[in-house]
């Protein structure tokens, strides 16, 4: 996670590469989603002010759209499908293992800032099922041990 001092200096940076309209908030918000995997609430302070609108309107924005969240999210976003196809070929225990290993449940972030661990009902890809996506990676036919042995190169 980014340490304070340098995360005022980073979204100044973020905000002057965005024309001052309030049309911009969209964009200026999933730059700052990208940089730091969340939205920190100081920030929004911030774009609220150098667009000149309310804060309830850029949190409205914020908690809209499923692309952006308000809770700090890891390095890596784990999430596992527990739709139905890789619910019956085995995704519950896929799910275990990586409970185990990150030591986390769904929702939560490692205490390192490395992983957030989530879970989907299907990410259209069930002739792989059961499958974990990492980051912006997709792995079919996961087991426990397979993705134990995934976690552990990363
Ligand atoms: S149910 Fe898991 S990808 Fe569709």
């Amino acid at each position: 996670m980014v340490p304070a001092e340098s995360q005022g200096a980073e979204v100044a940076g973020i905000l002057e590469r965005h024309p001052r309209r309030p049309g911009e908030l969209l964009a200026i918000l999933l730059d700052l989603q990208e940089s730091y995997h969340y939205l920190p609430r100081a920030a929004l302070k911030e774009v609220a002010q150098y667009l000149a609108v309310p804060e309830s309107r850029v949190y409205s924005v914020a908690t809209f759209y499923k692309a952006l969240t308000l809770k700090p999210r890891g390095e890596r976003v784990i999430r596992t499908c527990l739709g139905t196809a890789c619910h019956l070929r085995g995704s519950p225990a896929v799910l275990e293992r990586l409970e185990e290993v990150l030591g986390i449940k769904p929702g939560e972030t490692t205490p390192d800032g490395r992983f957030t661990l989530e879970t989907v009902n299907c990410l259209g890809a069930c002739a792989l099922a059961p499958v974990v996506v990492i980051g912006d990676d997709t792995y079919g036919q996961m087991t426990p041990d397979k993705v134990e042995k995934l976690l552990r190169e990363l």
